[in-house]
């Protein structure tokens, strides 16, 4: 069983994707949710399914990265996913989980990502380019926004669209697919970094 941690900031709607996917019954068990605010949605989600909940930060009421980092030690906790977490992660954090953290973009990365590129402002970047596809990307995460290796991305057809928020409703479906997937391959070791790309076996 991969233990795992899920950051969240809003919704939740990836959150419960995961957790509700009957591939990953057998072969994940969502071990704790993090936040960077003392509440949104997707805590209500998180215990719904009885799982722990922390808001990490440096504010009152916060704990901070390194007493998260404690708490996933002893949970033995093997991948970390962002699902719409848009807090910053300290690079030292980062480092002491290379290649074990990832993170569900929606859009077609190395395009529409980067600071301030998250939920509808994607959305809206990608309507007012007329890109004609859109999609979705799962990558591990580096120290800056949306720039790791890319595992898996899924093209959405979008040249009929009247809106971002029509971008918004046809990717989403596919994030929850792409995030289960991936997270799947993970847990059945298919996955690999090599020098430049990353490999998923069939
Ligand atoms: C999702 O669309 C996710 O791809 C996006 O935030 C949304 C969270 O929704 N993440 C980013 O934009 C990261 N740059 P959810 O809370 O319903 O899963």
């Amino acid at each position: 069983m991969l233990a795992l941690a899920v950051f969240v900031s809003g919704r939740g709607s990836n959150l419960r994707a995961i957790l509700e996917s009957s591939k990953l019954k057998e072969l994940v068990q969502v071990k704790v949710v993090v936040g960077d605010k003392l509440f949104c949605p997707a805590f209500d989600v998180a215990k719904n399914f009885s799982i722990p909940v922390y808001s990490v930060g440096n504010k009152e009421g916060f704990i901070s990265f390194d007493d998260l980092r404690t708490i996933f030690e002893k949970l033995d906790i093997n991948l970390i996913v962002l699902a719409g977490f848009l807090k910053m992660i300290p690079a030292d954090f980062i480092k002491s989980f290379s290649n074990r953290i990832i993170n569900i973009h929606p859009a077609l990365l190395p395009s529409f990502g980067g600071s301030g590129m998250y939920g509808m402002n994607v959305h809206r970047a990608v309507f007012e380019s007329s890109a004609q596809v859109s999609g979705a990307s799962v990558h591990f995460v580096d120290e800056s926004y949306d720039t790791g290796k890319i595992i898996a991305q899924k093209c959405v057809d979008i040249s009929d669209v009247k809106s971002p928020e029509e971008i918004a409703e046809r990717v989403l479906p596919v994030e929850h697919q792409l995030l289960a997937n991936v997270i799947e391959n993970i847990a059945l070791g298919r996955v690999f970094v090599d020098n430049f790309r990353v490999r998923v076996e069939k």
